[in-house]
């Protein structure tokens, strides 16, 4: 439909082309954001009175969304035996990682300040795996001594820093190697992984090598293999390459006589942000994979991030300014920018704007932020809700890779983030103080 049809239309029929040009309803149902009385809620709360109660630019969160998305990827793969550890990554706030381990998953984290927020939140060390192609020896010792499940390593200097840690420590460390089997997935290039022009995991040509530390080093224990390719990743058969590709190194690990129990395929499993463009439903990965996967005598490890945090939460902001130039270009300036949610920038990706309040017609604008950067945006060119100054937007699909990507660029204030289940409302995260921007400094 052509943006112009929009002013010609009643105002029922506008608002249901809009739900129909956008789909909105298929995004929005299935994720517990959905409009009621012509205004937006989050599960059955008003977002306009989270804006109220808490302010903007606000991050809130639909806890039964979480919740919902973690339980669907558990009954796609529920013939396997598996092992689901969240990667943390993409949505770190304490109460996201608590709210998933009390459904049982595990965590995959990339880091120290990773592995901290997850014992923080209370996991329990031994359904904590460690990844990180840079670890430091801090870092490795960090895992040694809360006792992770495995530390995945990503090239042969790595192990032999984790011997000598472990050693150190008195310890044997279990590790897992990761392999990059050399698939190149069709995602945006910063997001693809299990390429061998990429940084990410240890090649075929070296895994004689590797076999051969394990055989040498005597604080060292292989207990499983490991690939992760990418994120957001549509088509299911880079996942079945690539893990043909780890069956392979299982059976030569088998053959060398080293007993694997975990076998991680990674995360990547994709979400819809452009309605235009759905995700593949995750029925349909775990068609082609546990057929794959059954039956070896081993445990499958996942570490799905965006699929269950994606389309949990939504940036909420506020219009400060409409601003029109001379060229007849719209503008809606809101309080909310790159600082809180970068993916437009960095990865050119698509989130929906939706007006929170209903109006009767729509107009073609760009939605900017306050940042002095051009490329601080959050739609370009696209069909908005009338909205006025002082009117709330919601970005779509912003629990993954939003908040934990947030920066303090131009002395911006990290937001506040909200948990929504059911009609209340709690804050996880506290809005930032002008005195905690600069607090470590000396
Ligand atoms: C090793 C590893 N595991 C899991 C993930 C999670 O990926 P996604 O959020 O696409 O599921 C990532 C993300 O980059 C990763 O690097």
């Amino acid at each position: 439909m052509q943006a112009w049809m929009f002013f010609v239309l009643s105002r029922n029929a506008i608002i249901e082309s809009f739900h129909q040009h956008h789909n909105i309803s298929a995004v929005l149902d299935s994720h517990l954001f959905s409009y009621a009385d012509g205004a937006l809620r989050c599960e059955s709360v008003a977002l306009a009175t989270l804006a109220d109660r808490f302010g903007t630019p606000l991050y809130v969160t639909s806890r039964q969304s979480l919740v919902g998305q973690f339980r669907d990827f558990e009954a796609a793969f529920s013939t396997l035996p598996h092992f689901t550890c969240y990667s943390v990554k993409a949505n770190f706030n304490l109460s996201v990682i608590r709210t998933l381990a009390a459904e049982g998953c595990g965590c995959d984290v990339n880091s120290g300040g990773e592995l901290y927020r997850a014992l923080r939140a209370g996991v329990s060390p031994d359904r904590i795996i460690m990844a990180g192609v840079g670890k430091s020896e801090q870092e490795i010792e960090y895992g040694l001594v809360t006792g992770v499940l495995m530390l995945k390593a990503e090239s042969v200097s790595e192990l032999k820093a984790i011997d000598r840690v472990a050693g150190r420590l008195g310890k044997v460390a279990s590790v897992a190697i990761r392999i990059n089997p050399n698939v190149t997935a069709e995602t945006h290039p910063y997001i693809t992984t299990g390429d061998s022009k990429e940084k990410f995991g240890i090649d075929e040509a070296e895994l004689g090598e590797v076999f051969g530390l394990f055989r040498t080093l005597p604080h060292l224990s292989l207990q499983g293999l490991d690939m992760h390719i990418g994120s957001q990743i549509f088509d299911p058969e880079y996942y079945v390459a690539a893990t043909q590709k780890l069956l392979d190194v299982l059976a030569t690990s088998r053959l060398l006589g080293f007993d694997i129990k975990w076998f991680d395929i990674g995360g990547g499993f994709p979400v819809t942000y452009d309605p235009q463009k759905p995700a593949t439903p995750i029925a349909r990965f775990a068609e082609k994979l546990v057929p794959m996967l059954e039956g070896l005598g081993v445990t499958v490890i996942f570490e799905p991030g965006r699929f269950i945090t994606a389309n949990s939460s939504v940036l909420l902001t506020r219009v400060l300014y409409r601003k029109r130039n001379h060229a007849g270009k719209e503008f809606f300036i809101v309080d909310a920018g790159m600082t809180e949610l970068i993916r437009p920038a960095l990865y050119q990706s698509h989130h929906e704007v939706l007006s929170v309040r209903l109006h009767d017609d729509s107009v073609v604008a760009d939605v900017v932020g306050p940042i002095c950067e051009s490329s601080d945006f959050f739609a370009r060119q696209r069909v908005i809700d009338n909205a006025g100054e002082g009117d709330l937007l919601a970005v779509l699909s912003s629990g993954a890779y939003a908040s934990v990507m947030g920066s303090n660029y131009n002395g911006r204030l990290r937001p506040a983030e909200v948990m929504v289940d059911g009609s209340e409302a709690v804050l996880m995260r506290r809005r930032e103080s002008y005195e905690q921007l600069v607090q470590n400094e000396v």
